[in-house]
């Protein structure tokens, strides 16, 4: 059978996603340090700064996790079509169809993807907006956390959750959606790589991906 290679995310679609990713597993290991750390605190300030680095690593990989959220929401509205938003929601009839399909095929009842269909499927495409929501939310507390005493994310972090201890609280809670996600999503991008020769977990990598 042959194989055409098509190109389906732009550089900075996968410049982001890997941004995302690693950003993402050093918030978590940092994160779950601020939140109960593992070695005696009591060497903190005498022989090292176990705290003091740990705080600091967090705050570089929020930058980085930062810059990754505004580069997906720039290509929600300019990438390319696979890339916009447009093409993970269910506001056509092609999408909404879409969101059966995959049921069907996850539910082994079906073979085959959508043979129409680079990008995303929606299922993925819809959960993939979710965890870009959820990044919002999440920068917007670690923000307030950072910086109480200015007044954008003092004005912010008010508004949207209170007191800082509800920031807290919210920013801890959802560090597990992300790690939920992350299993999930590494388990279903390699079974769809599995169930069909399009060339899904490379083309993360690479961008192309290929078709019959
Ligand atoms: C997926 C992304 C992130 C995860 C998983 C994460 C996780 C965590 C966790 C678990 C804590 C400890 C809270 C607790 O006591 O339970 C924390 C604290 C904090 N995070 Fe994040 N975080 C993320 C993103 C960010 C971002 C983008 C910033 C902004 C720079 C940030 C700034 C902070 C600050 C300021 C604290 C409080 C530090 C302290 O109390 O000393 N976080 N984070
Ligand atoms: C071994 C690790 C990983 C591999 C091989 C991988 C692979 C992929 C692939 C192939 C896609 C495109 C899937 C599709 O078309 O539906 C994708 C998208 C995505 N991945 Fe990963 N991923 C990994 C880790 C992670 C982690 C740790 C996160 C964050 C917690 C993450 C977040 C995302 C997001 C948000 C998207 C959607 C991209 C977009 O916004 O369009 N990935 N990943």
């Amino acid at each position: 059978m042959a194989y055409q290679k098509k190109h389906c995310w732009s550089i900075l679609l996968r410049l982001y996603h890997w941004a995302f990713a690693l950003s993402i597993i050093a918030l978590c290991i940092t994160g779950f340090y601020i939140h109960e750390p593992w070695t005696n605190t009591l060497r903190e300030g005498s022989a090292s700064w176990p705290m003091a680095w740990m705080r600091f690593a967090h705050f570089i990989a929020g930058y980085v996790f930062t810059a990754a959220v505004i580069a997906r929401i720039f290509l929600y509205i300019f990438g390319n079509k696979q890339e916009r938003i447009m093409d993970h929601l269910p506001v056509t009839p092609r999408n909404i169809k879409n969101i059966f399909s995959t049921l069907l095929l996850y539910s082994y009842i079906k073979e085959g993807h959508d043979p129409d269909r680079l990008g995303h499927n929606l299922l993925a495409g819809m959960t993939y907006v979710i965890t870009i929501i959820a990044a919002v939310f999440q920068l917007i507390s670690g923000f307030y956390l950072l910086f109480p005493e200015l007044a954008i994310w003092e004005g912010y972090g008010l508004a949207i959750f209170g007191s800082q201890q509800w920031a807290r609280y919210i920013h801890h809670l959802l560090m597990w959606w992300f790690m939920i996600f992350a299993l999930i999503h590494i388990y279903l991008v390699v079974w769809n790589d599995v169930q069909e020769p399009e060339g899904l977990v490379s083309s993360i990598f690479t961008g192309k991906k290929f078709t019959h």
